[in-house]
């Protein structure tokens, strides 16, 4: 905006243009598109309301009360009963129903998954005698609930369907107030259950998501990593939460993700939750544990510790459960420190997991895919200087590439194909565009020759041209002088030794003319 002087969607276009970037059109909605929006939209409104109902309830029944009063002595007090919207559903059967029936056709209602229909067709609340946590999408608008029993009912927790708007594996709990914090912290703390993540907040740590009950799905794991890579895995210490662990893990670590896990130490005889554990042991004592949580790997040596190690079978078992996490290890002398430590904690014999470990280590490498952006073009000063007043010096361009043309001094450098598409638009003298040209190249010239453009550079001039192409001539001299030179090495006394010798000592003094 400040280089062109104009407006944000013009600077935009100037961009594209440069970039090669096609700005889509602002699409014309089709009347079916614009029919379910209006549906979201609607199904919004009806979370929205359901959650006023719901905070009424407990609020202001006495049947609210009671539900207040078992969150009371779950340690919640009021304050955090409203900063967490949590609510009430009533045990009528359809009183919500009725709230919301004169608003909204009944067929929306079960629509939006908080009103059930049974066989004979009748429509009753979804949620009964339950305690509801709303549950909010990533722009903060409630989408579903999560209900829990307030006795020993079955299910425990009971939750929305998956609606228009709201998929269990695209959202995760408590995200919408975590934002901020994820960023800032640049770590989250990844719980099972609506409960943990609450008393983890309040135990200072915004920076918390639930999965909610469930490992985590990859669009949860996506919409995490654009806050952070960074997660503290604390779930359940049960066998369930044990088994999510591991496959969250998994998950986690296949996008890249670095992952420490919290196992927290039991409380007298009882497992403990971050809920328990935080109202037990206070926020310090979590905010301590949390600090110390190890890498992943010494919780899985940690599990793998616990299996049956007294025969060869039982800890052969124990080193395949940990092969395939300690291959996602990218660095090669962590992994290897790591096979010493396995060794040593399953007392085992290190070299027979260092040879387990390898073969594992070569077939990740099979797994590896290149992306783009890794292998990168290193292209040199004078390179991007020439590419660069190819592109944009009005004045000698023509004459800058015709030269190239019949030198042919860019053959053989990794930018050769950039300078190709260049020399060849120059000298058909038709107006240049950045965006034409880029499309003739693959991906990765194409990024490089976009990120020269876009360098700091000062204007074109005919001199530094000469001096950047006196700088290619010697490193094609230098190239082809190392060519000669292993063919000497190659075959000291062949035929071709004399021929050789002479072109060397060509070179040598062509090398010395050009300074
Ligand atoms: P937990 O059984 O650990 O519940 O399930 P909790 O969070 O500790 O709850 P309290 O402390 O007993 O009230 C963890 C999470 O798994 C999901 C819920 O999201 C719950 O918070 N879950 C659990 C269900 O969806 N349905 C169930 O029946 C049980
Ligand atoms: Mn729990």
């Amino acid at each position: 905006m400040e280089m062109e002087k104009c407006a944000f969607p013009e600077a935009i276009r100037v961009v594209a243009e440069k970039c090669g970037i096609a700005i889509p059109q602002p699409k014309e909605r089709s009347p079916e598109e614009r029919r379910e929006n209006q549906q979201r939209t609607i199904l919004v409104e009806i979370h929205r309301e359901a959650q006023t109902f719901f905070v009424k309830q407990l609020e202001g029944t006495l049947e609210g009360k009671a539900a207040r009063a078992y969150l009371e002595d779950r340690g919640l007090d009021r304050d955090t009963m409203t900063r967490f919207g949590i609510g009430y559903a009533p045990s009528g059967g359809d009183l919500l129903l009725r709230h919301l029936r004169g608003k909204h056709p009944e067929k929306t209602l079960v629509e939006s998954g908080l009103v059930s229909r049974d066989q004979s067709g009748r429509h009753f609340d979804r949620f009964r005698r339950r305690i509801t946590f709303p549950i909010a999408n990533e722009s903060a608008k409630i989408v579903a609930f999560g209900a829990r029993a307030l006795g020993d009912d079955q299910p425990k927790y009971l939750n929305s369907p998956e609606t228009p708007i709201y998929s269990k594996s695209n959202v995760l709990y408590h995200l919408d107030r975590a934002k901020d914090a994820l960023r800032r912290a640049d770590f989250a703390v990844l719980v099972e259950g609506y409960m943990d993540a609450i008393a983890v907040a309040r135990a200072g740590i915004s920076n918390v998501v639930a999965s909610c009950g469930t490992a985590l799905a990859e669009p949860q794991i996506k919409l995490l990593g654009r806050f952070t890579k960074r997660v503290i895995v604390n779930y359940d210490p049960d066998t369930a939460g044990q088994a999510a662990t591991e496959r969250s893990l998994t998950a986690l670590l296949e996008q890249d993700f670095e992952v420490r896990v919290l196992a927290l130490p039991p409380i007298g005889d009882k497992k403990a939750d971050p809920d328990l554990y935080i109202r037990e042991r206070g926020a310090d004592a979590y905010l301590k544990q949390v600090k110390e949580a190890p890498p992943y790997v010494d919780y899985l040596i940690t599990r793998a510790r616990q299996m049956d190690l007294t025969s060869g079978e039982g800890k052969l078992r124990a080193v395949n459960f940990l092969l395939p996490y300690v291959q996602k290890i990218p660095n090669r002398i962590l992994r290897s420190e790591w096979a010493t430590r396995i060794a040593q904690q399953l007392h085992l014999d290190e070299p027979v997991v260092r040879a387990a470990l390898s073969k594992a280590a070569s077939e990740r490498r099979s797994e590896v895919r290149l992306q783009p952006e890794l292998v990168r073009h290193s292209a040199k000063p004078a390179e991007r200087r020439l590419i660069r007043m190819l592109a944009e010096a009005e004045g000698f361009r023509r004459e800058l590439a015709q030269h190239l043309q019949a030198s042919q001094l860019h053959l053989g450098l990794e930018t050769e194909k950039i300078f190709a598409a260049l020399i060849g638009a120059s000298i058909s003298g038709e107006p240049f565009h950045a965006s034409e040209v880029g499309a003739k190249m693959d991906d990765r010239e194409r990024r490089l020759f976009f990120e020269i453009l876009f360098e700091e550079a000062q204007e074109p001039a005919w001199e530094e041209a000469q001096s950047c192409l006196d700088t290619l001539a010697r490193k094609q001299i230098e190239r082809e002088l190392t060519d000669v030179q292993r063919g000497i090495e190659a075959n000291p006394t062949g035929p071709a030794m004399r021929e050789l010798l002479t072109r060397k000592q060509e070179l040598m003094r062509r090398l010395a003319a050009s300074g």
